[in-house]
């Protein structure tokens, strides 16, 4: 047992050796983390909760990081410097919360002055005091850069056949695929689900374990899943939560966070607090006046590919919560998942299509807002249950899994989606942008009826803060 045991730590140390070794002569060499499916399974028997989760800071020069440790581990630090001798390091201490565990504590830490293009190595302390193996943290541009978007990674717990370890295994091959042929890319964006039943800690194991995930942080939004539970809060850490909230979730909140000219903001589909929504876009668009770009990510697939032709909840819920924010907002891409089927939108309005791209590949200065349900990130493929919907200009149909880039430029924002089996390019749709954001003005009559939503999601908000939830 011994002897296994120290295999499996050498293995591990490997693989943080290979993510340290990863360094190239200008920029380096983000490890994809791809292995096979033995492996796997080696690497994965040896993993545990206290692996460190990267979350995306306020703007692209800061870092925001929790992990996991016994509660009476010292109090824990972590630290980051440039190159892999670490001697410039800044080291941080952790605040620390108790974990969902009363013998574990989550520590957190917001590592801040990072520069870009640069070489960072990270190290946090564990149970026993010593120091984790280097790890490498790559900042790029925030001028021009790449994010992944992937969402419904849903790791299910194992139920005697190993299915944590195998849902695991393919977000793993998700994400090695998008970084073999994507080493630029600098974050990435989670529209939720991140778990299968969130109030399963071991899940989170696998949602985490992507070696990649040591060194790219990934934005989380909270799905349906996850509020199952309340696991993603001692997994997650994101920047900016917003704390003013009528009626706050005991599992997240909206946060917003800003990478370069773009805005991120990310909502809590699951909390159907209308007023709460739109305050904290208010908050958040004030807060970023000179954003050149606004992208919202929720969980819930408002203007989606497949259940939302269906489902009351997004043709009326959530066309009536988010519809007039993103109208009046101006927000350029909304980020979704929930149906687990892949599909792009026409540029949309609060009351349907703006304009019709069917065949377009690229518009500049367009209306409304486009929008994107992902498909899943592990095996969970949903059947194409409906018609492509009127709104949906692109669905990929098959059970595949796909992942999407989307690289912004001062003047565009890029999407390309691959199917990850071939990497054949199944999608690709670019908005260019000359002008700028116009003072806000409600479009006429629309926001009458935004006030009596409001006033129904007060209600809502209160019949939720009762108790009820919803998926
Ligand atoms: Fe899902
Ligand atoms: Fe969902």
């Amino acid at each position: 047992m011994k002897t296994t045991r120290k295999i499996l730590s050498a293995l591990i140390a490997a693989v943080m050796l290979a993510s340290c070794m990863g360094v190239g002569s200008s920029a380096a060499v983000l490890p994809d983390g791809s292995m096979n499916a033995e492996e796997w399974n080696t690497y994965f028997s040896a993993l545990d909760n206290t692996m460190i989760s990267l979350t995306p800071g306020s703007d692209e020069t800061q870092l925001n990081v929790c992990w996991h440790t016994s509660a009476s581990a010292a109090p824990s630090q972590f630290k980051i410097g440039k190159g892999i001798s670490m001697s410039d390091a800044i080291t941080y201490d952790a605040y620390a919360t108790q974990a969902e565990d009363e013998a574990q504590r989550v520590n957190r830490v917001i590592a801040a002055g990072l520069e870009a293009n640069t070489e960072y190595y990270y190290a946090y302390t564990r149970n026993d005091g010593s120091w984790s193996a280097p790890a490498l943290y790559r900042t790029l541009s925030a001028d021009t850069f790449k994010v992944l978007f992937v969402t419904d990674i849903q790791i299910s717990p194992d139920r005697g056949s190993g299915e944590m370890r195998n849902d695991s295994y393919c977000f793993n091959n998700v994400l090695s695929t998008a970084l073999k042929s994507n080493d630029d890319i600098s974050f990435i964006l989670n529209a939720g689900d991140s778990t299968e039943s969130g109030n399963n800690p071991v899940e989170w194991i696998g949602t985490l374990a992507p070696p990649a995930l040591r060194n790219l942080p990934m934005a989380s939004a909270i799905g349906n899943h996850d509020k199952k539970g309340l696991s993603y809060k001692y997994y997650t850490f994101s920047p900016n939560n917003y704390d003013e909230a009528l009626f706050p979730s005991e599992i997240g909140a909206d946060n917003w966070f800003r990478y370069g000219e773009v805005l991120f903001l990310v909502y809590d589909s699951t909390c159907g607090s209308v007023e709460d929504h739109n305050n904290f876009t208010e908050d958040a668009i004030k807060a970023n006046k000179d954003a050149k770009w606004r992208v919202a990510m929720m969980h819930h697939d408002l203007n989606g590919s497949n259940d939302s032709a269906n489902s009351a909840e997004s043709r009326i819920l959530f066309r009536n919560i988010y519809g007039p924010l993103f109208e009046k907002y101006d927000i350029d891409l909304a980020l979704t998942g929930h149906s687990h089927t892949y599909g792009r939108s026409h540029q949309m309005g609060y009351a349907g299509v703006l304009q019709n791209v069917d065949g377009i590949k690229s518009v500049t200065n367009p209306e409304g807002t486009v929008y994107v349900s992902g498909s899943t990130a592990c095996y969970k493929y949903d059947a194409m249950e409906y018609d492509k919907p009127a709104w949906i200009a692109y669905r990929f149909e098959e059970p595949v899994n796909t992942y999407t880039t989307l690289e912004f430029s001062h003047d565009s924002l890029a999407l390309r989606t691959c199917r990850c089996d071939t990497e054949e390019l199944v999608d690709e749709y670019t908005i260019n942008k000359t002008d700028t954001y116009e003072e806000e003005i409600d479009p006429a009559g629309m926001f009458d009826l935004y006030a009596i939503v409001r006033i129904l999601g007060l209600i809502f908000g209160m019949i939720a803060s009762l108790g009820s939830k919803f998926n």
